[in-house]
């Protein structure tokens, strides 16, 4: 008996030893170990790791992110399938949405679908722009209840940004307090801790390690697709041609008017609501969560924010997404803040979609993309001072905002975040109208400011605490 599990454990590791072999031609890296692949001799500027018995080559620097996701878009837009987040969401949802779906006419369908409703919700009167604002003015009641007193800001940025993209998937009509809102601002918190830290990208390299840890985000995923069953019930019975009509409404006009064979089936809805939830959310938060940080921890920047927007906004009630053209430090301090913020340090993993080639190197079929973001935040030639908060990085000479090419926080390609344009309006609109009525400093029992982020897939400040003031021209 005990010669037998011998044999099978020598017959598995040598299957392992032999699958983590390299292919031709195949970028260098360091040697894999069966079962561990590259797991302890973790860097991200080798050109080729192991992912447990996976091979992955890893695009270090601006030129090669270019080259790959953008020049050869259509070889480098693929999806793994077998990572832990597919064994955790399989079970759940039977067909992919749009973030992990492989590369196909039906992400294709499912992505322009999901940008169109993106483009065309609240148009007019009712625009996503004034959407947003009716969410700043509950974020602003929630700090004038705190003045004086030190808050964290944690939970109300995520379920500002969790309120603000439930709008558009299912018109959410709860407040922060509600257990709906603090149900899913819970899971996106629990969720982004397995995934942070060291350990979070370590799982992703240990096949075994993965499949245990994907039964805990199993659960996690459940309870938010049991929610999302019964909001799209309820829509089913309640639907009404109100506008503007957000994205189950859409679906569910586009299910009635396609036959079989289509790509939309209430499947891929519930993966659609679950990947624009959580990419809505987490993100977004986590980049407001930077930009306060570094606006107490350099209060000078505030303050010459403060100055500017006053005086673009001079006379005006509220602010408008148009005015960002006339704000040019403020937005330089945002550029710099998704700079610093790095939060998808390395995106979202792609799959090479066919034999191909890349800067020499012959890459195979299936192998996996991993776009490291954060290398081309510092890189040598494209910023005035790489290794420190600074906005004169977006600023030309005569003080205008400029946006290197370099800056690809949201990525590159056909790939690139869905959602760019309506985190970009929630950052300008939030943090404008915050900065113009508020005061952010760091409270005297803090301790010292920390900026260096919690590494993980979804980076994330470390926990802290404002105070908020009232500004004398408020
Ligand atoms: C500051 C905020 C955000 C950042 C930094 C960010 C970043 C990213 C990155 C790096 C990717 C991976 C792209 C790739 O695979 O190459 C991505 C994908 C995606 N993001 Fe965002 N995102 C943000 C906000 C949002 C918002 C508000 C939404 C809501 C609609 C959203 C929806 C998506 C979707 C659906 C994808 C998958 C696209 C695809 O696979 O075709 N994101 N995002």
């Amino acid at each position: 008996m005990f010669a037998c599990a011998a044999v099978l454990a020598a017959v598995w590791l040598f299957t392992l030893l032999f699958r983590t072999h390299r292919s031709p031609n195949f970028p260098p890296g360091p040697r894999p170990i069966p079962i561990f692949g590259n797991l302890l001799e973790l860097d991200l500027e080798n050109l080729c790791l192991f992912i447990g018995s996976r091979p992955a080559v890893v695009l270090h620097g601006f030129k090669a992110i270019k080259e790959a996701l953008v020049n050869k878009g259509n070889d480098f837009s693929g999806r793994a399938q077998d990572l832990m987040v597919n064994h955790a969401i399989h079970p759940i949802a039977h067909a992919p949405g749009v973030v992990l779906a492989d590369y196909s006419s039906s992400w294709r369908e499912r992505r322009r679908f999901g940008l169109m409703t993106l483009r065309n919700y609240g148009l007019g009167k009712d625009s996503m722009e004034q959407r947003i604002l009716g969410e700043v003015n509950t974020l602003i009641k929630l700090m004038e209840q705190s003045l004086g007193t030190s808050i964290s800001p944690q939970l109300i940025f995520h379920s500002a940004a969790s309120y603000i993209i439930s709008q558009i998937l299912f018109a959410q009509q709860y407040d922060y307090e509600h257990d709906f809102t603090k149900f899913f601002v819970g899971v996106f918190l629990e969720v982004s801790k397995i995934f942070n830290g060291r350990w979070g990208m370590w799982i992703h390299l240990m096949e075994c390690v993965e499949v245990l840890i994907s039964i805990r985000l199993f659960c996690f995923f459940q309870g938010a697709h049991e929610k999302h069953r019964k909001i799209l019930s309820e829509n089913k019975t309640t639907r009404v041609p109100q506008k503007p009509r957000h994205l189950i409404d859409c679906y569910l006009d586009e299910l009635e008017k396609v036959g079989d064979g289509s790509s939309f089936s209430e499947d891929n809805l519930y993966s659609l609501l679950l990947d624009f939830h959580f990419a809505g959310t987490d993100t977004t938060a986590n980049t407001l969560l930077t930009c306060f940080l570094y606006l107490m921890s350099y209060p000078e920047v505030q303050e010459r924010c403060q100055k500017e927007i006053d005086e673009v906004l001079d006379g005006k009630d509220q602010v408008s997404f148009e005015d960002r053209h006339e704000m040019h430090y403020p937005q330089a301090v945002l550029h710099e803040v998704q700079r610093m913020a790095d939060v998808a340090p390395l995106s979202v993993f792609h799959k090479v979609t066919r034999d191909t080639e890349l800067m020499g190197f012959s890459i195979p079929k299936g192998t996996i993309i991993i776009p490291n973001l954060s290398s081309t935040l510092t890189e040598d030639g494209y910023w005035k001072d790489p290794h420190h908060f600074n906005p004169d990085n977006f600023l030309n000479d005569e003080g205008q905002f400029i946006k290197p090419e370099n800056l690809i926080p949201f990525s590159a390609g056909p790939r690139t975040c869905l959602g760019e344009n309506l985190a970009r309006m929630e950052l300008f609109l939030i943090a404008v109208t915050l900065l113009r009525r508020f005061r952010f400093i760091w409270p005297e029992d803090g301790g010292t400011p920390d900026l260096t982020p919690q590494f993980g897939t979804i980076q994330t400040p470390k926990p802290y605490r404002m105070k908020v003031q009232l500004r004398p021209t408020a």
